[in-house]
């Protein structure tokens, strides 16, 4: 596992996370996911859509020997997204940057996280100590919850 550093997003990351959370939708999601679902989802965000979301929710951006290669954004008690660069999946970086938000949370005193997880996903999470917290939604996402332990 690559050591990778954790900092807030800045205004001038949103190219780069744009086109991390696209290649990540396309290139990792199938075969769990149908490419046409994969496809559908990456569209939904365009690139003032990710302006937006700098502005709206926490983004954080994992490091590797400077450069961006995995980003999460959190709002509350809820993560919002989770997406790593293709070409270091599977190194521990999107583990690593859950553990990270996760930690932020706790410190704050929120004691559960919520996320919707893709269907791809849902094992990633699950094997993390989350559990299925309700019915899918209309797009086929799973909530999920995870306590903190007391
Ligand atoms: C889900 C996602 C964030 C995981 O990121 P990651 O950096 O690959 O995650 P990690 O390396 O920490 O863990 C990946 C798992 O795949 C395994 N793996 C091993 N080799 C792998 C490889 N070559 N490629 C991908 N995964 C691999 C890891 O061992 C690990 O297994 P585990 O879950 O049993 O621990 C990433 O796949 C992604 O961006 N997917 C597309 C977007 C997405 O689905 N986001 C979540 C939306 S809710």
């Amino acid at each position: 596992m690559r050591r990778a550093v954790y900092r807030r997003a800045r205004c001038e990351d949103e190219g780069r996370l744009y086109e991390i959370r696209r290649r990540s939708v396309l290139e990792l999601a199938p075969p769990e996911m149908p490419v046409a679902e994969a496809q559908a989802w990456a569209r939904r965000l365009t690139p003032a859509g990710m302006e937006q979301k700098l502005r709206e929710l926490e983004v954080w951006v994992a490091e590797l020997e400077g450069m961006a290669v995995g980003w999460g954004a959190i709002r509350g008690d809820r993560l919002e997204g989770l997406y790593v660069s293709t070409e270091f999946a599977g190194q521990g970086v999107g583990g690593g940057l859950l553990d990270r938000l996760e930690g932020l949370m706790r410190e704050r005193g929120l004691l559960s996280v919520h996320l919707e997880a893709s269907s791809n996903a849902g094992g990633f999470y699950l094997r993390r100590g989350y559990r299925v917290s309700g019915l899918p939604t209309p797009r086929g996402a799973w909530p999920m919850v995870k306590e903190h332990p007391s």
